[in-house]
Formats: structure tokens, sequence, C-alpha cells
């Protein structure tokens, strides 16, 4: 396995494994890996022939006021998760090799970009769209592995290599969860015990959706003001039955559907979603 730090190097690896044949699979990453990264990796290891995560925590898609300064940093340990997990080359800049001294040029999503997250974290998507581009561009054609517990994200990230035609081809991967449904996150970990066990309520309401609908409920407004007696949070960002393609609201859920949420413990927020009505 290589690991490198700088652009230049990266691309020299990945032109190479190119150039002699080999698919290549990206999975980008902000690191403190866990089996939800490592469930992407592996599936880029059986389906290419040379495999590139990234370990980068953009500072442009942090807000002011959010956890960059906090969030974890585990880069022996990932990088031992990566080597286990057949990866060929981890990229691993700094944010001045990204960044040199800023940016100038933005890339912005429209439309999809607006609610739920977007309305909750102004300018992250901004932030992913540019980062995603650059390592798309310092990556090269690819085959890139996105989770579906970032629902909006990876929405978000397929509308930008539609409408700029990037070589990508984008592969959608189940979000992996703890034993009891917790969707893993590399945020559990701030979680004190107490907090594990309220966290809990966010699958268990997004759940009581599902369950709704499957005894016939099609009202979002019921099944949702049900959904949100669960929730045991300290604040609740947002709780949506959403199209799954438009991420538009619905009134009726009488097909495929997303319900999202986000919620907040203490400084930790967390996410996630879960398809009801069809499969994904
Ligand atoms: P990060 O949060 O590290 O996630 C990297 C990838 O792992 C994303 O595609 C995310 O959806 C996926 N992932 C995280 N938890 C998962 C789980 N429990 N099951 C399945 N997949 C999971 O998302 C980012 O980083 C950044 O925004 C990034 C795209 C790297 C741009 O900076």
């Amino acid at each position: 396995m290589n690991a490198t730090g700088k652009i230049i190097e990266a691309r020299k690896l990945i032109d190479a494994a190119r150039m002699d044949g080999l698919s290549i699979g990206f999975v980008p990453t902000m690191g403190a890996l866990h089996e939800g990264h490592v469930a992407l990796i592996r599936r880029a290891r059986e389906e290419n022939g040379f495999v590139v995560v990234s370990i980068f925590v953009n500072p442009t898609q942090f807000g002011p006021n959010e956890d960059l300064s906090k969030y974890p940093r585990t880069f022996a340990d990932d990088l031992e998760k990566c080597l286990a997990s057949g990866v060929d080359l981890v990229f691993h800049p700094d944010a001045d090799e990204m960044y040199r001294g800023g940016s100038s040029t933005s890339v912005s999503v429209s439309g999809i970009t607006d609610p739920m997250e977007g309305s909750h974290r102004p300018g992250h998507f901004d932030g992913v769209t540019l980062v995603c581009n650059k390592l798309f561009n310092i990556v090269g054609a690819c085959r890139a592995y996105f989770g579906e517990k970032d629902a909006q994200q990876l929405r978000v990230v397929t509308r930008m290599v539609l409408d700029l035609d990037l070589p990508v081809e984008m592969v959608p991967c189940p979000t992996v969860r703890e034993a009891d449904g917790l969707a893993m996150s590399s945020r559990n970990r701030y979680l004190d015990r107490e907090q594990r066990g309220r966290a809990l309520s966010l699958i268990t309401a997004l759940r009581s959706v599902e369950e709704g609908t499957a005894n016939g409920e099609r009202s979002a407004s019921v099944l949702l003001e049900r959904a949100r007696q669960l929730l045991d949070a300290d604040a609740v960002d947002y709780l949506e039955i959403v199209d799954p393609s438009t991420l538009a609201r619905v009134d009726v859920v009488d097909g495929p559907a997303l319900v999202c949420g986000a919620i907040r413990l203490g400084a930790t927020r967390l996410i996630d979603n879960i398809l009801v009505g069809g499969k994904r």
C-alpha cells in the first residue's frame, strides 16, 4: 500500500495504474474510519483493479460553529484499516496542499441542497461539492463509492457529476449499522453512555414511519407526529419525509419515500435516513 499527502504523487500513482489497464475505485473520506467506511472500501476492492482512499478533513464544509477542530483524527488506525482492506493508495493531503492559500472558485449545486442538511448547515454542501470536484480531478476517471447514510450528500454529488460531465460513476452503498440499529458515524465516538442510549431514538423514530406506512397510514404529518414523539434528543434539527430523487417534502406517502432526521445530543449532531415504501 502507498500513502501520500501530495497531489502530484497521487496523480502519478493513479495514472500508472490506469496505464496498466486497472479500473480505479475511489472512496473519499474524512478519516476516523469505521465499519461503514470499510464496507465502501471492500466494495471498491471487489469491483476495481486499483483502490484509492482519500483522508481529508475538509475545512470548507464545516461552519464556523461546527466541530472542525474537534473532528476525530485517528490516522494511524485509519492506515491500518486501509492496509487490512487491500487499499492500494491512501491520499492524505493537508489543507495547504488542497487549498494553497484559499479558493476563489465555488462549486454549487442548487435546489436539492436547500432542504434538511442544507438549511441547517449553510455553505456545507458548497464545501462538499468543491472538495469532491477537486478530488475527482486529482483521481480522474473512476468509480466513486458513497454511503446512503449521507443521503442528501449522495444526491448532491451525483447531480454535480451529471451536470459537469465528470468521468465518475457514482456507486451508492447501503448504510452500515451497529447491532442495535444506530448508523455508524465517526461522530458516535463523542457520545457518552447516556447519549449513546438516547441516540438510538433516531432510528427508532425513522422505523416507526416504516411501520406506520406498512400498516396503511399515508399521511406524512400523522406519521411524523408519531415519530417525533419517539425522539429523545436535546434538539431536533429536522425530521422529514421526502421524495427520494428531488428531496421535496411529500404530504402523502404513496410510493417510495426517504425518511430523514437530524438530532443533537449535547454538542454532537447525528443524521440518519431510511427508505420506506420500496427498494432503494
Ligand atoms: P465521511 O463522513 O468520512 O464519510 C465518507 C463516506 O462514508 C461517505 O460516502 C459516507 O456516506 C460514508 N459513510 C459514513 N458512515 C457510513 C455508514 N454508517 N454506512 C455506510 N456509509 C457510510 O462524507 C464525508 O466524509 C465527506 O463529506 C466527503 C464526501 C469525504 C467530502 O469531504
